[in-house]
């Protein structure tokens, strides 16, 4: 038996997100451990990461569709979190849509980043569709994983100005910094047992 609330990373790129969250685990800000990371793409900063930290990686092969995982891929990484009894699945920068079977084994347990403040911009670069867009705030939110993109129950969000000299690239550094911040704080008081969903709702107990 494990008593410690037990994460599942899953990424496809750099891993900033993961570094941010297990440098609050390593602090004590989140009373959890990374018990395993897990990549869709064998390069994948993610995983190097991680094993400098000593966590436990592992690529796991996507199968052959390009933007969702086929069914035994999907199996794959079902059985390697199951395996690691993660209690939580955090997807950081994970590029591929989960389905069914999957979102069913971990129902209500799965949370994802994005670079937006959802549901304004969801889907691909985020940061540039709001700059075309023009508008003066954007941000990071961090939701629950439904069946849809980018839009089960909202967690949190971090507001982030958008400036006028801003570039895609200037902006996308100011929103990885801000989902930095906010991606443990979230993680953090979900391990707590702080947040209760009430249909779309999610409710801190304790607002930070
Ligand atoms: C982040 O911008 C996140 O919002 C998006 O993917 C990116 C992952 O970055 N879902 P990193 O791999 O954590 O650095």
């Amino acid at each position: 038996m494990n008593d410690k609330f037990r994460l599942g990373v899953l990424g496809s790129g750099k891993g900033s997100n993961f570094v941010a969250i297990a440098d609050a685990v390593a602090a004590g800000k989140i009373p959890a451990e990374v018990a395993v990371v897990l990549s869709d793409v064998e390069s994948a900063g993610i995983l190097a990461r991680a094993r400098d930290r000593k966590t436990s990686a592992q690529f796991v092969p996507p199968g052959k569709f390009r933007t969702k995982l086929d069914e035994e891929a999907e199996g794959a990484f079902v059985s390697a979190l199951r395996e690691a009894q993660v209690d939580l699945i955090v997807l950081a920068g994970f590029m591929r849509v989960l389905k069914g079977d999957f979102l069913g084994a971990f129902e209500g347990r799965i949370v994802n980043i994005h670079p937006s403040l959802l549901p304004s911009f969801p889907g691909l670069e985020a940061w540039k569709q709001a700059l075309d867009h023009g508008v003066k705030v954007t941000g990071c939110t961090v939701h629950f994983v439904d069946a849809g993109v980018d839009c089960g129950p909202i967690i949190g969000q971090q507001t982030v100005p958008v400036l006028d000299t801003d570039t895609p690239e200037s902006l996308h550094q100011r929103i990885h910094t801000a989902e930095h911040q906010l991606y443990p704080k979230c993680v953090a008081a979900i391990a707590r047992g702080e947040i209760s969903v009430a249909g779309r709702r999610v409710i801190w107990k304790k607002q930070v």
